[in-house]
């Protein structure tokens, strides 16, 4: 776990979030053994701004990686130090997608050794799945 977090820290550290100066970090494990990381991109139009999860499952699945085992998230202030960082809702809902509610772990971290981990259908119960409409 400990080179995850490292990760999803190195990454964070790219955040570019003028905006909010909330820098988020995400690195995403696949069951092939890959690792994808990524930060939050943010616009001055707000609604176009990437989220760290986001663009890590979006890197993965840009190159024909679709099964993932983890997510760690990092993120706080800019200036300030790490804090438990909760996916947003929309971050969840892609996050479904992919991975399988009962087994893809959501890890938040605040430093390599203090960290939460949570299911997927914890933290997105009742999802909507569509079905392949
Ligand atoms: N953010 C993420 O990167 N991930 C989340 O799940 C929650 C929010 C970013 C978006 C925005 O750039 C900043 O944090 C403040 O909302």
């Amino acid at each position: 776990m400990k080179n995850l977090i490292e990760a999803a820290i190195e990454a964070r550290d790219k955040a570019y979030a003028p905006y909010s100066h909330f820098k988020v970090g995400a690195c995403l494990k696949a069951k092939n053994g890959k690792i994808y990381t990524g930060c939050n991109i943010e616009n001055s139009s707000y609604p176009a701004t990437n989220c760290a999860e986001r663009t890590a499952i979006f890197k993965a699945v840009s190159e024909g990686v679709k099964e993932f085992e983890c997510i760690v998230i990092v993120g706080g202030r800019k200036d300030g130090q790490l804090e438990i960082c909760p996916p947003c809702g929309i971050c969840r809902q892609v996050m479904s997608e992919f991975c399988d509610p009962e087994k893809f772990q959501i890890i938040l971290a605040k430093s390599e050794k203090e960290y939460e981990t949570y299911l997927l259908k914890e933290l997105l119960p009742l999802s909507f799945g569509g079905e392949l409409l």
